[in-house]
């Protein structure tokens, strides 16, 4: 299917478009997606989730528990054919002091490193400062998780600190890495253009 082309069903909701990845809100028809995601051990391998299998069950009470304000969820769609391939989300939000905690999962294999994950991050940067008005954004990630820690400096992160040895993985323990960005070093890619106010007419 080509740049634009309409999926089957319509144009899926969407809140925000970049040039590759679009995000929209978690919708209910694409829990079997996202449970298929979260039982991939490969996937697995870099995200802090136990490896466990997860029923679709446990994933539906994951979905229903979305409406806490502290958290808020997306689906991340392939521009290029409209299919879902991940989620990604802010955890921790809090308003009083302006930070939160971001997380991402690119769940199709074949759409990774296809510059999806640094391009989401980005947009998840924006939606925080732009559209919710945060100044300080973090992440964790595993020192293993070269494509994770390329897509976040990409995209705006800077290293903060180390968790030393906490993780194993292939016979050896590794760092978890922390990076964190300020609004006050991330320019808007999209949402800089939309939350503006109303010219005069005329
Ligand atoms: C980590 C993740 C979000 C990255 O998203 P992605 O779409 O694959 O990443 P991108 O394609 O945007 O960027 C990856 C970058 O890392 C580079 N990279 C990939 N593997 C690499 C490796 N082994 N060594 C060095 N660089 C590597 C890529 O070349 C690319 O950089 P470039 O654009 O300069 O060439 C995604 O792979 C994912 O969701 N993985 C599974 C779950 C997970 O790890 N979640 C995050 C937990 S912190």
């Amino acid at each position: 299917m080509g740049e634009g082309t309409k999926p089957a069903g319509g144009l899926p909701v969407i809140n925000m478009v970049g040039e590759r990845v679009a995000l929209g809100p978690l919708q209910r028809d694409l829990l079997p997606s996202y449970q298929r995601w979260v039982n991939d051990f490969h996937t697995l391998r870099t995200l802090g989730l136990r490896p466990a299998p997860l029923t679709l069950e446990a994933e539906t009470a994951w979905y229903d528990g979305q409406g806490d304000s502290s958290t808020i969820t997306f689906t991340v769609y392939e521009r290029s054919t409209w299919r879902p391939v991940g989620n990604t989300g802010l955890h921790a939000v809090d308003h009083r002091n302006r930070s939160a905690v971001f997380g991402i999962l690119i769940g199709e294999p074949d759409a990774r490193g296809r510059g999806y994950g640094t391009e989401t991050a980005r947009l998840m940067l924006d939606y925080a400062f732009t559209a919710l008005g945060l100044h300080s954004v973090m992440l964790s990630c595993f020192a293993y998780n070269l494509a994770g820690h390329r897509a976040y400096t990409k995209a705006g992160f800077k290293e903060i600190g180390r968790r030393r040895q906490c993780r194993s993985m292939g016979g050896r323990l590794w760092d978890e890495i922390l990076m964190d960005c300020l609004a006050t070093e991330f320019e808007s890619p999209v949402l800089g253009k939309v939350f503006v106010p109303d010219g005069p007419r005329g």
